[in-house]
Formats: structure tokens, sequence, C-alpha cells
């Protein structure tokens, strides 16, 4: 018999969770989601909730929690920098505290615990594509420190765990994800742009458009996690998880306005501070651990992205 396990998702109600707790229900597992709503919503999960082996719950993971569970995947914290400058305190305490608290209920219950990384512990890179060994390039003191440092913290605390007290960690860095369900006003390119096509608005691209950047569909980044969740003990990564195929933001644009039909123009505008200028994922280690790469191409990606918004939009 198939033997459930019970798998608690913290920040399961957001975009990348909601995708996470379905593949998982899908598998057979008894999920447990824990989210304080902040950037995510119950939308994200209703198609979800008459499951029984599906349980909400609002909690802020700034706080501890005691429940009895198998594997932890840690998603909670704000993804993009609309939401998490709103309130840099609250996002460097989601990182920071949420791994503390996260851990610590690994530690009590001996739970495998996964953390969502960012390809932002890079930084601004001087080294492209970013291999797994590079420690990054990050401003301590800036706008999208308290999202970047509360990450590289976390990453430590991840390792400290593991060092210290033997804990089973996995530790995924995520490079730009995209797809179904995102959120639709947070200012992130591949959202923020379908959007403006589809409303026929001019389309913002920040700086000269020539800054690059590389899409990953969810559907391909939900199977990354899976697989790194099942590599044996010894293996903790970090391990990058990503599409390296590069385009520029400037090509995303015109792919857009092609595949929308509209009537979008190109509005440039300055780059705001600390935009990194280069991002592309090193996955030769996904390669070999997990046997993983990218399948979905960004045309395919983004015809299921388009086909959600403009659905959303007759809502
Ligand atoms: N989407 C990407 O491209 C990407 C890239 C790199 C890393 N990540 C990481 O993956 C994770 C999920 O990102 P996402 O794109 O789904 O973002 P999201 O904003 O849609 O999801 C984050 C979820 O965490 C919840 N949350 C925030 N603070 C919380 C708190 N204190 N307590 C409990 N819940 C809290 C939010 O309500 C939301 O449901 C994040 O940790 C993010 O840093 C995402």
């Amino acid at each position: 018999m198939h033997s459930r396990k019970r798998i608690l998702v913290t920040g399961g109600a957001g975009f990348l969770g909601s995708h996470l707790c379905e593949r998982l229900l899908n598998e057979g597992q008894d999920v447990l989601c824990v989210d304080n709503f902040f950037t995510g919503t119950k939308d994200n999960l209703i198609h979800l909730l008459a499951n029984p082996h599906f349980e909400v719950m609002r909690h802020d993971v700034t706080f501890p929690l005691y429940v009895e569970v198998d594997e932890i995947y840690n998603l909670a914290c704000p993804a993009s920098p609309i939401h998490y400058q709103y309130d840099p305190v609250q996002t460097t305490k989601t990182s920071v505290h949420g791994a503390i608290n996260m851990l610590g209920l690994a530690k009590r219950v001996q739970a495998k615990i996964l953390q969502a990384s960012t390809s932002e512990v890079y930084g601004d890179p001087e080294i492209h594509p970013q291999p797994e060994s590079y420690w990054g390039r990050v401003n301590p003191i800036g706008i999208r420190s308290c999202y970047d440092e509360g990450k590289r913290c976390a990453e430590t605390l991840f390792f400290d765990y593991h060092r210290q007290h033997q804990l089973r960690i996995k530790v995924a860095r995520i490079f730009n994800t995209y797809g179904p369900r995102m959120h639709p006003n947070d200012g992130r390119v591949v959202s923020n742009f379908i959007l403006q096509a589809l409303r026929n608005e001019p389309i913002t691209v920040f700086g000269d458009g020539t800054q690059t950047r590389s899409f990953c569909y969810v559907d391909d980044l939900i199977e990354g996690f899976i697989r790194l969740m099942n590599t044996e003990n010894e293996f903790i990564g970090p391990i990058n998880l990503g599409n390296p195929g590069e385009f520029t933001i400037l090509e995303l644009a015109e792919k857009i306005v092609e595949m929308t039909e509209s009537k979008s123009t190109i509005d440039l505008r300055p780059l705001p501070s600390d935009d990194p200028r280069q991002r592309k994922p090193d996955i030769t280690l996904a390669g070999e651990k997990l046997k993983w790469k990218p399948e979905i191409n960004l045309e395919k990606g983004l015809t299921k992205t388009i086909k959600y918004f403009a659905d959303l939009q007759k809502k």
C-alpha cells in the first residue's frame, strides 16, 4: 500500500506554493499549507480545498509552529520587489525567523526540509552563468538587501542546522520562474508585460532592455523541487533550478506583444538601483544529480500564462 507522507508547504497559497501543493496531492500525499496570505490567496487553492488530504492553516512563519510532518518545503516569503520592499523588516524576519522556526520544527519532528532560496543570493554577478560555487556580489545595505541578505542568512542557517544538528536539508536556488497564478500586480516582468499587452497599454521596459533574464516555467521548477527532495540524504545542495535559455527583456516584450496580437508600444524607463544586468543559471549540477532540465520552452509556457491572465481579466 502507498504510504502517505505528511508534507508541510509554507507559502503554499502563493504562486509556486499552490502548484507544489497541487502536485503533491496528485501524488497521493497529505498536504498542510501554511500561509499568512500576504501575497498568496485562497483563490490559488480553491480547486484543492475539497480534497480531504489537504489542509490550509493561516499562520505567520515568523512565529513557531508545532505540527507533525515528514517533509517541509519552506517557500514562505514575498518574492517580488514591490511586495518584499513594502515592509522590508518583515521580509528579513520572514526569511530569517521563518528559517529558524521551520528548522526548529524539522529538528523536533526529524523532518526533511527544503529551502526555496533564490538566484538573488548571487546579487549582481561577475560570473556568467552562475554556478553554485559562486559566492555572489550582494549589496548588504540596498533596497533589495532585505530579500537578498535574508535569503543568504536563511541558507547559512540551513547549513548550520545540518552541520550542528545533522538535519536533512536541501537548498534550491530558484531563478526567475513564471506561469499561471503569478500575482497580477507585483511588477514581475512576465506578468507585467502580459497584462500591459492584453490591455494594449505601453510595455514598460526598465533601462534599454538589453539586460538579459532566463525564464523557467512553473511545472519544470516543481519537478525540480520534487526530485531534489527525493535525493539521497548526503545531497544537500545548494542547487540551481532555472532555465538557462537567455532572452533580453526587449525580446521578451516583443514576443509577448506578438503572441497577444497587442497594439502596445514599448516604453523605456530609468533602471532601478541594484537591478542585475544578467542572470542565467548554470544547471550542470541539476543535470547530474536530479537528471533534470527544463522541458517547457518560452513560447509554450507563455501560451499557458497568457491564457491564465486573459481568463483572469474576464472575471
Ligand atoms: N517565482 C520566482 O521566480 C522565485 C525566484 C526565486 C525564489 N523564489 C522563492 O520561492 C518562494 C515562493 O515564491 P512565489 O513566487 O510563489 O511568491 P509568492 O509571493 O506568490 O508566494 C509567497 C507566499 O508566502 C506567503 N508568505 C509571505 N510571508 C509569510 C509569512 N511571514 N508567513 C507565512 N506565509 C508568508 C505569501 O502569502 C505567499 O503565499 C519564495 O520564498 C521566493 O523567495 C521564487
